[in-house]
């Protein structure tokens, strides 16, 4: 049977279940990991066995996720879906490793997942995990990009999906989306976290698959954005990798990935992990600046909106990788992350703010000598700049409250003529 090969355990009291239930959390309420038996798979696979597959055309093969499938979660290949996913880009890019104050940056662009986020990663593994499961339904509280993955996939293969998003707060792209693909959308009066709390008791009392980061299966599928990377290093560890933290399963899910290749003998270290989270949204900084457990932030408030989450369910998992790497967490205001995000655009690169908030953190850490300025970094461009097209156009437009639009580069109108034009062109109209 295939769930031999992995179990879910608790991560606070190690009771350990069986790996193919419906399960999200522990009887203690501890959230999930899946642990690997590795030693049981019928076959080794190496970085050799990987870089032979980037020149397959099976489905599998093709996509950044299931390529490293021994090490992400070792299903029936029959009863994979994937759209495919993953091989994204990694940019080095000159401005930006100027802007940061590092010799070298490369932009790892997550954005360029079929609906523009990182989470079609861990999408691709809880949709193909619900098929296995025999689920029909779908779920996730979300502040855009998980309910826009969400629907997509489960459209796509004949499910129904269930959005509940925080009204009002989330980018139109990603609204869009959601209803574009067809989910039921709920907009909750309330924040992301009760948005949360909610959906996990509606799939209890519901037979409905949540396929939140809270869902194990959700981080195997996100911890290939740590082997895609690697592989365009070719298989050279940097020493950093630094993203911004919103409910924090993907840093825990980066971490996961690289601690398991380095079980597997086939890496020797690990890179440190920065997690970036906005001042009004911080409640990671605040528990690791304090040494103390999280304390949930009441009323979280930033312009990048995918990342305003005061209660992250995954915040232990997290911990446990910035510590066992010796990694960071830093806090950047909203004016540091539009400031970022203009020089990302600018640079023809282009992410949504929250992705920025990474390269503005990345920013800070080298000022405050965390970062050597000639360290190997690595930031994870977590969304499509289209994403939030409201931050972009308020932004250049002088729009948005609080921020100095520093970068600015307004549209400028002109009468129907051409000396009109010529003079707008020339910057004399
Ligand atoms: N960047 C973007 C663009 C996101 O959409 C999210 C999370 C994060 C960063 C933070 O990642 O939660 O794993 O720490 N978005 C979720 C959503 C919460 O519902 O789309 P995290």
């Amino acid at each position: 049977m295939t769930h031999a090969l992995w179990n879910l355990v608790c991560l606070d009291c190690g009771t350990v279940y069986p790996g193919l239930a419906v399960r999200f959390r522990c009887d203690c309420g501890g959230t999930l990991d899946v642990v690997h038996a590795f030693e049981r798979h019928p076959a080794r696979v190496d970085f050799a066995t990987m870089d032979q597959r980037l020149g397959s055309f099976g489905a599998g093969d093709r996509s950044g996720v299931w390529r490293f499938r021994e090490w992400v979660l070792p299903i029936d290949p029959d009863r994979i879906f994937t759209k495919p996913e993953g091989n994204t880009n990694l940019y080095d890019s000159r401005p930006l490793a100027e802007f940061t104050g590092l010799e070298r940056l490369s932009l790892k662009h997550e954005g360029e997942n079929p609906t523009g986020s990182f989470k079609d990663r861990g999408m691709t593994v809880a949709i193909s995990v619900a098929r296995v499961l025999g689920m029909t339904s779908v779920a996730c509280a979300s502040t855009g990009n998980t309910s826009a993955s969400m629907a997509a996939y489960a459209s796509e293969c004949g499910m129904k999906s269930f959005v509940f998003i925080p009204e009002g707060k989330i980018a139109y792209g990603k609204l869009s989306q959601a209803l574009a693909y067809g989910a039921r959308t709920i907009q909750i009066r309330g924040s992301f976290d009760a948005a949360m709390h909610l959906v996990e008791e509606v799939c209890r009392e519901r037979s409905i698959y949540l396929v939140n980061s809270i869902n194990p299966f959700r981080i195997e599928g996100q911890k290939s954005i740590a082997f895609d990377l690697l592989q365009n290093l070719r298989w050279q560890i940097p020493d950093w990798i630094v993203l911004p933290g919103g409910n924090l399963g993907n840093s825990s899910a980066i971490y996961k990935g690289l601690a398991e290749l380095r079980a597997l003998g086939h890496i020797s270290k690990l890179p440190r992990i920065g997690v970036v989270q906005a001042e009004g949204a911080n409640p990671l900084y605040r528990a690791f600046a304090s040494s103390t457990p999280l304390e949930p932030v009441c009323e979280p408030h930033t312009i990048a909106t995918a990342i305003r989450i005061g209660s992250p369910v995954s915040w232990k998992k997290c911990l446990r990788g910035i510590r066992a790497t010796g990694g960071v967490v830093e806090q950047v205001s909203d004016q540091e992350i539009m400031d970022a995000k203009a020089r990302v655009d600018g640079a023809g690169i282009g992410a949504e703010p929250a992705s920025c908030a990474a390269v503005a953190g990345i920013r800070k850490l080298v000022e405050r000598g965390v970062i050597g300025r000639s360290e190997r970094v690595c930031a994870i461009l977590t969304g499509h700049v289209l994403k939030d097209p409201d931050a972009v156009v308020g932004y250049h437009r002088s729009e948005l409250e609080g921020i100095v639009p520093r970068f600015a580069n307004p549209p400028v109108s002109c009468e129907a003529t051409l000396a009109a034009v010529l003079g707008a062109m020339d910057g004399t109209a």
